[in-house]
């Protein structure tokens, strides 16, 4: 087999439609993301069914303008990467059909990508190959995963969320403020007009040094605090808009704590120097600063992944360069890993 130099990346996990051609010195030639959010935002959240129909109408044109953009054809390309899991199955299966398709039809090795780890990749797409060793978090609307990293292909679970992940908590809060979704973003900008310590919001097993995450009871104590407690006769303060700033710079402020305060952990019980963070709560402004800080603390290195690379895409499947230089092909009959990781 011939060595390749380009590799088409394919990811459709959720609810984005994404391709992108990446070079095998990781350059990444062109990146397209197709987002559903407008047609799960009535329901609140993604309905399964439409992602999955959804992806069925966009792969092909993604894939397309994916190639457009690189200046390539698809003759060029000589490594098919796509995710395969976790996430959910019916959009997983649109993924790695077209990618089983195009890695028969081009004849060229197939590998399938972790989506978790994918996020992690996306600091080396960042930082370089001297990112690993390092402790790896990965903080979605799925996933609140902290990993001990020897390598990009070698990753050991250190703990991860019992109940919601942070993603998830922010999108269900987002939603009792009234918020649109994905609600993590409509938050952080709400919060900027909030008091964070107005509220003292529960910080769960922060002083624990398991490292385990639970956001129920604070999705719990955010919904009582704006709605009320249940069976209780006193009211509470009317949600106004100041209000509603306060609860969510509260809650974000509990949350943040506690993701920083589990990655001192990590750090500290594994004695390694870099943290790795990626995934769509990275973006997140307090939370990069804080993060920031704590590394400056301790003097170790902090990758967090640019704010284009921790949302869903497909350049951090760039991962499948790792897989296929160590040769972990695919046969064509793989199948997908839906639900969560765990
Ligand atoms: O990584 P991602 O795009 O998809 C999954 O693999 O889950 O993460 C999406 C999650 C959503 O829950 C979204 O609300 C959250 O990341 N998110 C944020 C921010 N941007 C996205 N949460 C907090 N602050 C943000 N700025
Ligand atoms: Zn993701």
């Amino acid at each position: 087999m011939s060595d390749a130099d380009l590799l088409l990346s394919l990811e459709s996990s959720c609810d984005e439609t994404a391709a992108a051609v990446i070079h095998r010195d990781r350059r990444v030639l062109s990146s397209v993301v197709a987002t559903q959010h407008d047609l799960h935002a009535r329901f609140g959240g993604v309905v399964p069914e439409i992602a999955s129909r959804a992806h069925v109408d966009r792969i092909l044109p993604v894939i397309d303008e994916a190639l457009r953009l690189a200046g390539v054809k698809l003759a060029d390309i000589g490594v098919v990467a796509v995710a395969t899991q976790p996430g959910l199955v019916g959009s997983l299966l649109v993924g790695l059909t077209a990618a089983k398709t195009l890695a028969l039809a081009l004849d060229v090795p197939l590998v399938t990508v972790n989506h978790v780890w994918a996020h992690l990749y996306a600091c080396r797409m960042a930082a370089g190959p001297e990112v690993f060793p390092a402790v790896g978090f990965v903080v979605s609307g799925g996933h609140t995963h902290l990993f001990d990293c020897l390598s990009p292909v070698e990753l050991t679970l250190l703990g991860a969320t019992i109940d919601d992940a942070a993603g998830e908590a922010f999108d269900k809060v987002a939603t009792v403020l009234g918020l649109g979704h994905p609600g993590g973003p409509l938050l952080e900008k709400l919060a900027m007009q909030g008091n964070p310590a107005a509220i003292a919001f529960p910080r769960t097993f922060l002083h624990d040094d398991r490292l385990q995450f639970s956001f129920s009871g604070l999705k719990t104590a955010v919904l009582y605090a704006a709605k009320g407690t249940p069976g209780s006769r006193e009211q509470p303060p009317p949600l106004t808009p100041e209000r509603a700033a306060d609860l969510a710079a509260s809650f974000q402020a509990a949350v943040v704590d506690v993701l920083v305060g589990k990655c001192e952990q990590a750090l500290q019980q594994t004695g390694r120097r870099t943290l790795c963070v990626g995934g769509g709560v990275a973006a997140n402004g307090v939370f990069r600063q804080q993060l920031a800080e704590m590394a400056n603390r301790r003097g170790v290195r902090l990758v967090i992944a640019p704010k284009d690379l921790c949302t869903d895409n497909a350049a951090m499947g760039a991962l499948g360069w790792e897989l296929y230089e160590r040769q972990f092909f695919a046969d064509l009959d793989c199948d997908v890993v839906p639900g969560l990781m765990r």
